[in-house]
């Protein structure tokens, strides 16, 4: 089965405010499912479920993946979480990030270094997380994709403005390429 497509920028849908799910059903415990499949593959550690083009509160994490030499997932703990919400915060970090949906960059931003995360399991039961730095860098960001945030959002006008240029000129000339290729 192909896996779903990660939206890029600047696609519109990775703009939009996510719903609250209301039910969990077979299809969201399927999209979290892919989701898993999508974080894998790329690779990477989180997701968030905007960016394969669905406007529900779903992210995935698993920040200490291991690989074999092939690159494939040899343990495996991803964290599901419906409707995430950050409760409480403690402290502030500068760490590099970067994004499946904002190709080729990375940025130094700013977060909070503690968070504590409440949400629901694909059962329904009630969650509590407590991260720290790298789960919870990651956490922030895949719950800024529910509101429509990109971490570019969250660096300097400048380096963003260079970025959304190099970023343009790239889709132009892929476009380009794209167009002069023979077709079969
Ligand atoms: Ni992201």
């Amino acid at each position: 089965m192909a896996l779903r497509e990660v939206l890029q920028f600047p696609d519109k849908r990775l703009r939009r405010v996510s719903e609250p799910i209301s039910e969990i059903t077979d299809e969201i415990r399927t999209l979290a499912a892919d989701m898993c499949e999508v974080m894998y593959d790329e690779p990477g550690i989180g997701l968030a479920a905007p960016q394969v083009g669905e406007a529900v509160r779903l992210i995935v994490v698993d920040t200490d993946w291991q690989s074999n030499e092939d690159g494939e997932p040899v343990e495996r703990n991803p964290l599901t979480l419906v409707n995430p919400e950050i409760v409480e915060r403690e402290g502030t970090l500068i760490w590099t990030e970067a994004c499946l949906s904002v190709p080729d960059f990375e940025a130094d931003v700013e977060r909070s270094e503690k968070v504590r995360i409440r949400g629901t399991d694909l059962e329904g039961n009630p969650v509590e997380i407590l991260a720290e730095e790298l789960k919870a860098v990651c956490f922030q960001h895949e719950m800024d994709h529910l509101d429509g945030v990109l971490f570019i959002d969250r660096i300097s006008r400048l380096k963003r403005s260079l970025y959304v240029k190099r970023r343009k000129k790239q889709l132009r000339r892929e476009l380009e390429e794209g167009a002069s290729a023979p077709r079969g």
